[in-house]
Order: structure tokens, then sequence, then C-alpha cells
């Protein structure tokens, strides 16, 4: 996913420098060129060796016996990186990167730096609410700095408040957002719907499906990482989003439908990935269910078609996507629902082998627009949600 770029971490004198040493390590098992620069401090928490054996570069520090030539070296990296993240970053570093003070290798190569810059901080509670921090933080983002914020917790000093770095998957993902993907999808609004609904037979008990959200969160998260506003309307999951996309939680396919129904004008591309109820209990309220624990004798309705509604509401311009499970007459049956729900593209699910369908990484899909049938091959749903991303662009 980053081969060809090259990402450059400063690391300064904070506790949490350990944690680079993971994030490097995950940086080149996605073939990133990944390169260290280390301030004086931060030789007291980690050593350069760490970083060298994993990364395969020479890691920077600003001592001479380490061979290195100051100024070509400096220039020459700040020229190659795609991307520098400063983490953890100090609060003494951050104030000499907002005055513009380069008297060491990370805060030169930086200055010379002309990519996207972040700056992850980690210190002490009280320093990092001290104002003239906030000030500095302020000024850096002026500039086009990204801040990460630091977490909530338990911090190295014993004090308990905001300082922590955050996880290295939060770091590696600000890091893949900006430079693992084209920003093709810049611009546009994505609303998807992911994961089952849940119906109440009464108020203790439910009627739900195996929908795990995966192909869903797989579409969200690269239309994320593609440049997408995302929005998902989700059902309980425990897939996780990206910080950035918007998640509204809803239980049954009423709240669903009510969600869509108040909000759907605002989107270009909607895609219906839940595993929506075609039927809900009657009412609890309405008191018409009987309750007996081995036999339930539900009275059922059915539940708004969403993608129906979609489909004849749906505004100029405006693309709906459905997704289709059959077991057996896949292509004929998706056609009839595209004909059906007026969608413009149907993504066919085949749930007769294991490894397709719901609660696994992989699928099989088969997207079905009006004039053309397209197989996508058997990949996992990651490379499944890009491939009919690539399509909706098509539509
Ligand atoms: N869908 C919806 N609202 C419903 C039921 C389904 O929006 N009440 C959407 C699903 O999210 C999916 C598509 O319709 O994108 C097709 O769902 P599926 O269950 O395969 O088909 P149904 O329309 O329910 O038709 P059938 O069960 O007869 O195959």
């Amino acid at each position: 996913m980053l081969k060809g770029k090259t990402v450059v971490l400063g690391v300064t004198g904070s506790i949490a420098a350990y944690k680079i040493v993971d994030l490097a390590s995950s940086l080149k098992k996605l073939h990133a060129d990944v390169h260290v620069i280390m301030t004086k401090n931060a030789l007291n928490f980690i050593t350069p060796i760490t970083f060298e054996t994993i990364t395969g570069n020479k890691c920077l520090v600003d001592t001479f016996d380490r061979n290195f030539e100051f100024n070509v070296e400096h220039v020459s990296l700040a020229k190659k990186a795609d991307i520098f993240l400063v983490a953890p970053a100090s609060a003494n570093v951050i104030g000499k990167i907002a005055s513009g003070i380069c008297d060491d290798m990370l805060t030169t190569t930086l200055f010379a730096c002309t990519k996207k810059k972040l700056i992850a901080p980690a210190m002490n509670t009280n320093m990092y609410l001290n104002p003239i921090l906030q000030d500095n933080l302020e000024k850096l983002k002026k500039y086009g700095y990204e801040i990460i914020e630091p977490a909530d917790g338990i911090l190295a000093c014993g004090d308990t408040g905001k300082g922590r770095l955050v996880g290295v998957d939060v770091l590696l993902d600000r890091i893949i957002y900006h430079i693992g993907y084209d920003k093709d999808l810049k611009g546009k609004n994505v609303l998807i719907s992911a994961g089952p609904t849940v119906e109440a037979i009464d108020p203790v008990r439910f009627i739900t499906n195996h929908s795990s959200g995966k192909m869903g969160y797989s579409i969200a998260n690269k239309a994320y990482l593609r440049g997408a506003n995302v929005t998902i309307v989700s059902g309980p999951v425990k897939e996780k989003a990206y910080e950035g996309i918007n998640i509204i939680n809803i239980t049954s396919a009423k709240s669903m439908f009510d969600v869509i129904k108040d909000n759907y004008k605002s989107f270009d591309y909607i895609i219906m990935a839940a595993a929506v109820a075609d039927y809900t209990p009657i009412s609890v309220a309405e008191n018409k269910i009987k309750k007996s624990d081995s036999n339930l004798n539900l009275e059922l309705t059915r539940t708004n078609d969403i993608l129906k509604f979609l489909g004849e509401n749906k505004l100029p311009n405006q693309k709906i996507i459905g997704f289709s499970m059959e077991t057996e007459n896949l292509i004929e049956n998706s056609k009839a629902k595209l004909a059906k729900k007026n969608a413009d593209m149907i993504c066919a699910n085949s749930i007769n082998n294991k490894n397709t369908g719901f609660m696994v990484d992989t699928n099989l899909v088969t997207l079905i627009k009006k004039d053309e049938i397209k197989e996508l091959p058997f990949d996992t749903k990651e490379n499944i949600a890009n491939g009919i991303l690539d399509e909706i662009k098509t539509l």
C-alpha cells in the first residue's frame, strides 16, 4: 500500500518513543521506505540501532561520531519525504518548530520539508494544557501542520489526564490517509448502511441476522481513504471505522429508514450494504405480541424497503447502489432487483460458498449495472471495496 513512498519519523525524548519502533515496523510491512531522525534526548529512551535494524536505513542523530554529512543529508531527506511525522513530539520541539528554530537534525529537516507534516504531542498533562504550548499548536495548524491530539490516561509521571501519545494504529491510519491512496473521491458525499438490523420482539428479546458489517465498513473506510466525506448508518457491529467517518448508530429497520429518509438528499452516492430485516414483529407498544416462552406466536409486518425508497426518490446526479444476497440464480435475481428498485448498481453476493458472504473476510461479488455485468475476482472485502468504489465512479 505504501510502496514507493518515503516516510520520515522524527522521534523526540519521551518514554513513548518505544511505540515508534512498532510504527516503523508496521510501515515497513506496508512497503514504505522509512527513515528515522532522533533528537539527542530521544537517545536516552531508545537506541538508533533498533530503528536501523527495522528500517534498513541509517537513523539520523546529532552526534558527529556517527559519520554523517549534516548539510547534504537533511536536505536530501526533506526532499525525498512524502510525509513527515514527529512522534512523540515534546513541548520543547513543538516550541522550536513553531518559532522556526532549526538547531538540530530533526528541526532542520522538518523545516526544509514541503510535504504533509504531522505532529503527535506526548507530555505531562499540565505541560500539554499550558497555553503557550496550545498557542504553538494553533500556530502550527495555521501553517498546515496536522496535530494528532494526545489521548487521555495515566501518564508516565503518574498523573492522569491528556498527554499520552496516541496508539500506533492511530498514527499509522493518519499516514495511510495522507499517502496511501489517491484522493479520487475528494468532495463526494457517500452514505453507507452497514451491519444488521435488530427487531424487538418484546422489551427483552430481539430478532437479528448474521451481518458483521465487514463489507459495509470496508467500503466506508476505503471511500474515506480515497477522500470522500463518509457517513455510516450502522447496526450493532464490532467493525472499526476511521476517526474522520461520521457514524449514526441505529438498531431497527425503522430507525435505519428514518435516518436515511431525513438525510439522503445530501449524498452523491448511497450504498445499501446493510442486511435489513424484511419483516418486524408488530409493535411491542401495541401489545399485540403474545408472550410465551416456548412457542412465540409473532405477528409480523413488512418493513420499509429502503433501497426502493431511495431508487424512487433519488435526485438527479445521485447514484444508488444496493447489495443482493442470493443462494441461487444470482444474476437473474439481481438484475430483477436492479430494475425493481430503480438502483444504479447491484453488488451481487453469492452466499453458497463458505468463504463468501456473512462473517468472513473474503467475498465474491458480481457488479450488475443496466448494461454491464462485471465479476470482481474472489478477494478480501477490503480489495472488493476498492473495486466497488472504482465502479461507482463510472455510473
Ligand atoms: N434492503 C432495504 N430495505 C429492506 C430490505 C433490504 O434497503 N427492508 C436493501 C438491502 O440493504 C440490499 C438490498 O435491499 O441492498 C437487497 O436486499 P435483499 O435482502 O437481498 O433483497 P430484498 O429486497 O429483501 O428481496 P428478497 O428478500 O426478496 O430477495
